[in-house]
C-alpha cells in the first residue's frame, strides 16, 4: 500500500508523441494538435511529451511539415506545461551515431525552441552514448532525464538495472525513466524494480510502458504504490493497444487517495471529445488498424515491440512473403542473441528486425548482412551487455574483424556540422535546417525543395492578386 505522506502521482501526457506514433504511424499533424492545446494546458500535467522520437522524421517525410515550426507553435500554446521530447542519445533522432558537435547543437536548438525535458536513451544501454546529450542539456538549463531501455534476458537482473540507475545519477541526470517500449514489465516486477531504484538513488522515477501485452495499468498501479513518481499516459481515444494506458482511467484510479493527481474529469472529457473523431477517421481510413488495439500476448513470448511488428509485416508484404511471418518472428530472438542481446528499441529494433527478415528470405542466415548489422558487430553502436556470437562475427565481418572498436565510437568522429552546413547551404532558411539535414539528408532536401515551391506559389499568388487576377 501507499506509504504515508506520499505526494500525488504526476502524469505525463503522450498523445502528441508516443500515442499517435504507436497507433497511427506518427501521422497527427500540427494543425490537428493546435486547437486543443489551450485546454490541455489547464489539466495540470507534469509534462506533455510532444516532440522527438519518430515525429521529426515523420513530419519531414510524410506530412511535409517543418518539425521546428511545430515545436515553436506548441511552445506558444502551452504556457503552463513543460514540454518533453524523446532523444536517442548519440543517434539523436536518427538511425546512426553522430559526432558530438551535432548532438550538442541539437540539444541547444531543442531547448531554445521550447523543450523543457529531454528524455535520453541508448538502444544498447551503453551510458557512454548518453553523456554528451546529458551534459549539453545541463548546460542549456534543461531537465535531463535518462532512460533505462527495459528488456528481458539473462543479463538484465535487478542488480544490472540498479547499478545502471546509480551510474545515471552520477552522470548528472535530473530524473530516471524506466522505458518499457514493448510492454514487458509485469506488475510485481515493476514493484520490485521501482523499490530497488528508489533505494539506490534520490532521483525522481518515471515509468513509461505500453499496453501491448495488456498488463500496463496494473503495472502502473503497483509501481506508483512502490514509490514511482511519474507515469506516462495517453488520452483515451489514442490509448491502449500498442499505446499507453488511458489518462482518464489512471487519474480516476487514484481518486480520493493521497496519490490523486486531482485532474478535472470534465476537462479531460472535453479533450477526449476533441480527439475521438480523429480516431474514428483513422479507423475508417485504415491508418488505425484494429489489430494493434487488442492484447497481443506474442509480445511476452517474443519480446518484440509493437512498432517493430508492423514494420516487419510491411517489409514482408513488399517481398510478397507474408507467409514467412512466424519464421521471422522466431528468428528475431536468435538474431538478438547473436548481436549481444540488446534491448529492442530504435534503432536496434530495426537492425535486428531487418536482419531477421533477410536471414529468413535468403534461406541462409547472414548470407546477406546489412550495413547496420556490420556496424553493430564493429562496435560502432556501443557495447552490448553480452558478447557477440563469434561464428557470426567471422561470417559477417571476415577480415574486417580487425577494425572492430571498443572505445566510444563518437570519440573517433571529426566534428561534422561545418561539412554538413556547406552541403546544404543553398536550402538554409533558419539555423535549425542544418540539423534537419544532418539527420535526414535526403528527406530534408526533398522537404526544403517542397517548401521553396510552396513559397514560390504564394509569392505568385500575391503578385497575381496585385495584378488584379483575384478579387481582393
Ligand atoms: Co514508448
Amino acid at each position: 500500500m501507499a506509504k504515508k505522506n506520499r505526494k500525488p502521482v504526476k502524469i505525463t501526457e503522450t498523445i502528441l508523441r508516443d500515442a499517435h506514433q504507436s497507433l497511427i504511424a506518427t501521422r497527427m499533424t500540427t494543425e490537428q494538435m493546435l486547437p486543443i492545446i489551450d485546454k490541455m494546458d489547464k489539466v495540470g500535467y507534469h509534462a506533455v511529451e510532444c516532440w522527438g522520437g519518430a515525429t521529426f522524421d515523420a513530419s519531414l517525410r510524410f506530412l511535409k511539415e517543418d518539425p521546428w515550426d511545430r515545436l515553436r507553435k506548441l511552445r506558444a500554446g502551452f504556457k503552463n506545461t513543460k514540454l518533453q521530447m524523446l532523444f536517442r542519445g548519440q543517434n539523436i533522432l536518427g538511425y546512426r551515431p553522430y559526432a558530438d558537435d551535432v548532438v550538442e547543437y541539437f540539444v541547444q536548438k531543442s531547448i531554445a525552441n521550447g523543450i523543457d525535458v529531454i528524455r535520453i536513451f541508448d538502444c544498447l544501454n551503453d551510458l557512454r552514448n548518453l553523456q554528451t546529450a546529458v551534459t549539453a542539456t545541463n548546460k542549456e538549463k534543461g531537465h535531463a532525464q535518462v532512460a533505462l531501455s527495459y528488456t528481458l534476458g539473462d543479463a538484465y537482473t535487478l542488480q544490472y538495472w540498479t547499478k545502471m540507475a546509480k551510474n545515471i545519477e552520477e552522470m548528472g541526470a535530473n530524473s530516471i525513466c524506466i522505458k518499457d517500449m514493448a510492454g514487458l514489465l509485469t506488475p510485481y516486477k515493476a514493484e520490485e524494480l521501482v523499490k530497488s531504484l528508489k533505494a539506490a538513488t534520490s532521483l525522481p522515477i518515471e515509468l513509461h510502458t505500453h499496453y501491448t501485452s495488456g498488463v500496463a495499468s496494473m503495472t502502473y498501479m503497483k509501481a506508483v504504490e512502490a514509490g514511482c513518481d511519474i507515469i506516462d499516459t495517453a488520452m483515451s481515444p489514442f490509448a491502449l493497444g500498442t499505446s499507453q494506458p488511458a489518462t482518464e482511467v489512471m487519474a480516476e484510479a487514484f481518486r480520493g487517495t493521497e496519490l490523486d493527481p486531482g485532474f478535472d474529469q470534465m476537462l479531460l472529457k472535453e479533450i477526449a471529445d476533441y480527439f475521438r473523431p480523429m480516431r474514428e477517421e483513422a479507423l475508417k481510413s485504415g491508418l488505425l488498424n484494429p489489430k494493434v488495439l487488442g492484447v497481443d500476448i506474442q509480445t511476452l513470448l517474443y519480446q518484440v515491440p509493437g512498432g517493430m511488428l508492423s514494420n516487419m509485416v510491411s517489409q514482408l508484404k513488399e517481398q510478397n512473403a507474408e507467409d514467412k511471418y512466424m519464421e521471422v518472428l522466431e528468428e528475431i530472438p536468435r538474431v538478438r542473441k547473436d548481436l549481444g542481446e540488446p534491448p529492442l528499441v530504435t534503432p536496434s529494433s530495426q537492425i535486428v528486425g531487418t536482419q531477421a527478415v533477410f536471414n529468413v528470405l535468403m534461406g541462409e542466415r547472414y548470407k546477406v548482412a546489412t550495413k547496420e548489422t556490420k556496424d553493430v558487430l564493429l562496435g560502432k553502436y556501443g557495447q552490448t551487455v553480452k558478447p557477440f556470437n563469434p561464428e557470426i562475427v567471422d561470417k559477417v565481418l571476415g577480415a574486417d574483424k580487425k577494425n572492430a572498436i571498443t572505445c566510444r565510437y563518437a570519440d573517433l568522429l571529426e566534428p561534422e556540422l561545418h561539412k554538413i552546413e556547406a552541403e546544404m547551404k543553398q536550402y538554409k532558411q533558419q539555423d535549425e535546417d542544418v540539423l534537419s539535414y544532418a539527420l535526414f539528408p535526403q528527406v530534408a532536401t526533398e522537404f526544403f525543395k517542397y517548401r521553396e515551391a510552396q513559397q514560390t506559389k504564394v509569392d505568385a499568388a500575391v503578385a497575381d492578386t496585385k495584378n488584379g487576377a483575384y478579387p481582393v
